[in-house]
């Protein structure tokens, strides 16, 4: 397996791991190639979990290609499992940190990116800790093409206004933007694994949409 030179400090194996171990030889490395041989509509998901909304949403839109990471390993390869059972051609995920694959995304590439219950890492100590920070940013910003997303949610509320003045320090399009549509409805809910476990805490979700307009 590959072994990262980026810190993380999650989880990096569950219970399921020994069920989906066998799917370990499936898993591959970013290459160029691998990037210049996908086709647009291309969205990337950063952090992809237990792998069923990437594999749900790639069942339901064949028409775009997902690309997702993490560094849990049990998510990846019950990704790689469902995109087999279901002959997904346009679902490829990573065993990787997103830091380790960015070199090899081109720029002006990706129509989206997905951010979905990033960890928080609450603690001010560990606050440095957090994923979507203003690197990631910078470098996601050159991997969007022009009118590409980035969809983010949160149930954290620092996390969320953090996230959010980022995006407007790298000129992202916040119009449509207002208090009430951050909160959780029917209509945004994205039904991934730690909206479904934030809800059951009753804590408040927070949810945005911008454009890169340029
Ligand atoms: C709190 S979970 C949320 C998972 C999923 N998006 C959901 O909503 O259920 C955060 C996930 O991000 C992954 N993660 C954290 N930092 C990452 C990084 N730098 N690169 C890739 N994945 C990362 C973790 O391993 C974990 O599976």
């Amino acid at each position: 397996m590959f072994e990262s030179k980026n810190k993380y400090f999650g989880r990096k194996k569950g219970k399921s791991f020994v069920r989906l171990e066998h799917l370990q030889n499936r898993l591959k490395l970013p290459t160029k190639k691998i990037f210049e041989n996908i086709l647009a509509p291309r969205v990337l998901e950063i952090g992809i979990g237990d792998g069923e909304k990437i594999s749900e949403d790639a069942k339901n839109q064949d028409h775009i290609n997902f690309i997702g990471c993490d560094i849990f390993a049990d998510g990846v390869l019950r990704a790689i499992r469902n995109s087999l059972d279901h002959n997904l051609n346009n679902l490829l995920v990573f065993h990787l940190n997103i830091q380790d694959i960015l070199p090899f995304i081109p720029d002006n590439y990706l129509q989206g990116i997905r951010v979905y219950f990033p960890d928080p890492w609450p603690k001010t100590k560990h606050k440095k800790r957090r994923t979507f920070n203003d690197e990631l940013v910078e470098i996601l910003t050159k991997k969007l093409t022009k009118n590409g997303f980035i969809h983010f949610a949160t149930d954290n509320s620092d996390y969320f206004l953090k996230a959010l003045i980022l995006m407007k320090q790298f000129n992202f399009q916040l119009t449509n933007i207002r208090p009430d549509s951050w909160k959780y409805n029917e209509f945004n809910a994205l039904n991934t694994k730690f909206e479904k476990k934030a809800l059951d805490k009753n804590h408040n979700l927070f949810y945005f949409s911008v454009l890169k307009n340029y």
